[in-house]
Parts: C-alpha cells; structure tokens; sequence
C-alpha cells in the first residue's frame, strides 16, 4: 500500500473527544468465530481496517456468508456472517496481508478441518515466524509444506486431529488460539498451559458462541481446557474500543502542553491494559470514567491531560498485556525526566516489524536518547525532543502512528514514509488526530 508521506508538526495543544476504532483482535475473532458457527452472527462496531477485512475475506472463501450491513453508530461497522458450522475448501490462496492474528488464528481454525489450505500474505507477514502455530498444530496432526522455516506462503492439511496439551513456550495470545481453534474440531479438544496469561478475547468469545471452556489459575498463569467436538451458534457480538488504537491520541494528549483529550468507549480488559497502568506510574494524569460492561467486557471513557512524565521501569511480566504499545511508550519515555526500562519485550522483534530496532533508529534520528539489547528497549527522556527526521516505517502501522504522535510534541517537525499501513488497524487515524487539533499533513516536496 503506498500513499504520499506525512508529516506531523507542533501545533498548540489537543483536545476534543474521540472514539477509539473498533478493537482489532475481537474484531478477526468475530469474524473467524461467526465462520465457524451455525447460524447468524451480527458483529457491531468491527473494526473495518485492512488487517480486518482481510480474514472477512478468507471467511468468505471458507463458505460463510459475509456481508456489510452498513456503518455502525459507534464507529466502523456492522456486519453479518453466516456460518455453516465448519469450513469449506477455499478455492484459491488466502491471502492474509498484514495480519498475524489473522493467518495464525485462521490456520489453527482451518487445521480442523479436512482441507488443504495455501496461506500467503504481504511482505511483512511472509517473514514473520509461522512454525510457532506449526509446531502445535503439526502435534495435533496437521501437515504442511512451507517455505524455509515455516514462512509463508504454506500450504495446510489438517482434519482428524489428535487431542492436545501445550505449554506455550512464549507469551503468544495468537498460538493460543490457534490451538483452542484447532481443539474445537479435534474430537478430543485442547489444553494450552500460558506461563503468563495473554489476551483472552478467544476464551471469552467461545463461551459467547456456547462453547464450554474451563480456565483455571496456575501460579501466575493459567490453564485454558476446550472439551472437543464442541458446536458454536451464531450470536450478537459488540466490538469494543481498541486500547491499543486509544494509545496513540492519549500519549499525545500527554505530551503535548495544555492538551485534554477523551478517548470513549475503550475496551478495559485487564490484559490489555498494562499501557495504562505504566503510564499512571509514570505520573500520567489519566481519568477512567463512565466503566460499563458491553458484551462480556469492561469499557470505559478515558480522559488523558498534559503530564510531566517521569522515567520508570516496566515490570518484564507486564509485556503480554501491552505488547502492542511498547513504540508509543517509546514516545512517551522520549519526553519523560529520566530512563524507562523495558524488559522482557524480545517478542516486539517479529511483530509487523522489529519494532526494537525501528523505534531505536527513529528515536535516535529524532535526537533521542535510547538504547537496546535483544529483548530490551532504554529510553533517556528530556524536557525538550528535537525530531526534526524522515523516519522509515517498514510499513509498520504502529511505527508511523508513534513517530507522527512525537512529530505533533517535537520541536521540530517528523516524517514517516508508508503512512498507508496506518489503515491496517487505525483507518482513521490521521482525521481523527486532526480533529483534536493535530497538524498531520502530506509532505512538501523539497524546494528544488
Ligand atoms: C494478538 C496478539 C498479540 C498482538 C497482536 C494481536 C491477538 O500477538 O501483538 O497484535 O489478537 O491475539 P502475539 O500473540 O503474537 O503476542
């Protein structure tokens, strides 16, 4: 995806209230799940970014019927699927683009069924780590041929599978569901043991679909038991706010003098929220208000004001419930008094990116202090960030989201190449930060 780079500059404060895009995970799990239930889902509030439409998509040529009912009122969309109770052949590639959650996701649910599969996706997804889903799977009985490593595009042969126990050997909601997904089929289910507990939209939708799964707490994680040869019936399901969306206007709010801004209806899942809880600590003047429960999960209005920032160190076991905003704490850290340590984070090498070395080469270039090792991130934080660099996003969505959020406080104005992934999680992004009062604008062209 191209579109022209963009540039963000220092325009007064921020205010105004926002709501988040719908939630990005909830939103494939809708998706994936109403595809494999009998009967009608109707999804409200999914998120229509690219990542998204991708697995409506893929469910499509798995045989569900899949159709946009119209926008929803709280933001993206409503839409109907029509499961049919498992999959059919797809008769051509399914082509994931971007999206991690939705080829791994999608494969753990096509392994369960008697089919041969060929997964492909973007450049970025091509590289990225499949053998994680693989191994699991391959235990359960499913076959393959990949490119070297496990990369994609692969081709998949599940059905029949064998019952599972797996202990995930990293913090990986994705593995995760791919093997409860694969369970689902198996006649005789599936066990994942997490050492540390990540998201648990998979555990939470499957029992909204009617499915019985037993979690219990070991140590500090958690055992998730899926009894096999379950049915799943359509049902209602209301995507929240995504938290990991919400991240970008609120860090902005922080950093920026004089800014107040709301962001509404953010989902509050605890795993989700480990960016909230470090920024608190950090001295964020952030007010959660208005909690509700909508659909089996906790949201709320959250309210970021202009904050002096102080350097803290993240606890490493925090990792799995901000995974994802690790680049905007990054930023945040950037205007912060002192070191924010980031530990424990190795997992942000095979995101979308190896978000490590691109928020170390943005930052530096932005005149930032940071540091890193394999699965650590340093930022020395100052009252002032000079930005003033053209900053390369390797069509990473949060890459350019974090660096145009530090281009609105630096005092010097930041460009990032490729904005266009922007859409495979946030499509409204650049609108949204201009309605608060950003300054987020297509690059000049150099004066000859
Ligand atoms: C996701 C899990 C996380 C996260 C991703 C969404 C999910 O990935 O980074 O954006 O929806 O399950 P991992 O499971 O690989 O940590």
């Amino acid at each position: 995806m191209t579109a022209a780079a963009l540039t963000a500059r220092r325009a007064g404060s921020l205010s105004g209230r926002v709501r988040a895009p719908g939630d990005k995970s909830i939103s494939h799990r809708a998706l994936i799940l109403g595809a494999l239930a009998t009967g009608v889902t109707e999804v409200e509030g999914l998120l229509e970014g690219e990542d998204v439409k991708r697995t409506a998509a893929a469910m499509a040529s798995f045989g569900a019927g899949v159709e946009r009912l119209g926008p929803s009122e709280t933001g993206g969309g409503r839409w109907r699927v029509e499961g049919r109770g498992g999959f059919a052949e797809p008769v051509d590639v399914v082509d994931c683009g971007n999206a991690g959650t939705g080829v791994r996701l999608i494969m753990g649910a096509a392994a369960g069924f008697d089919l041969a599969v060929t997964f492909t996706g973007d450049n970025s997804l091509r590289g990225r780590p499949m053998n994680r889903v693989l191994k699991p799977l391959g235990e359960m009985g499913a076959t393959w041929i990949a490119r070297s490593n496990g990369r994609l595009p692969l081709t998949l042969k599940g059905g029949n599978l064998k019952p599972l126990a797996y202990r995930l050997p990293e913090p990986s909601a994705q593995v995760k569901s791919a093997v409860l997904l694969a369970g689902l089929s198996a006649a005789g289910g599936a066990e994942v043991i997490e050492p540390e507990p990540t998201r648990d939209h998979t555990e939470r939708m499957l029992r909204a679909f009617g499915a019985q799964v037993d979690v219990t707490e070991e140590g500090s994680g958690r055992r998730i038991v899926l009894a096999g040869g379950q049915k799943l019936t359509g049902t209602r399901v209301r995507v929240p706010g995504d938290p990991s969306s919400a991240a970008f206007p609120l860090v902005a709010a922080l950093i920026t003098p004089g800014s107040e801004v709301t962001v509404e209806g953010v989902l509050l899942n605890a795993l989700r929220i480990g960016l909230l809880d470090t920024l608190g600590e950090m001295g964020a003047d952030l007010a959660v208000t208005n909690v509700r429960d909508e659909g089996g999960e906790t949201v709320a209005d959250v309210t970021a004001r202009y904050s002096q920032l102080e350097g803290v160190e993240v606890p490493p076991e925090r990792a799995p419930a901000m995974i994802d905003e690790y680049p905007i704490l990054a930023v945040a850290a950037a205007f912060a008094k002192g070191r924010t340590v980031m530990r424990g984070i190795g997992e942000l090498r095979v995101k979308e990116s190896d978000r490590i070395a691109l928020m170390v080469e943005g930052l530096k270039s932005c005149g930032v202090e940071v540091e890193d090792g394999p699965d650590f991130m340093i930022v020395t934080g100052a009252a002032a960030v000079r930005g003033g660099a053209r900053v390369t996003t390797h069509g990473d969505h949060r890459i350019a989201m974090s660096h145009l959020v530090l281009g609105l406080a630096a005092e010097q104005p930041v460009t990032v190449d490729e904005p266009g992934m922007i859409a495979t999680s946030f499509p409204g992004f650049v609108a949204l930060m201009r309605g608060l009062g950003g300054d987020i604008a297509e690059e000049q062209p150099a004066a000859a």
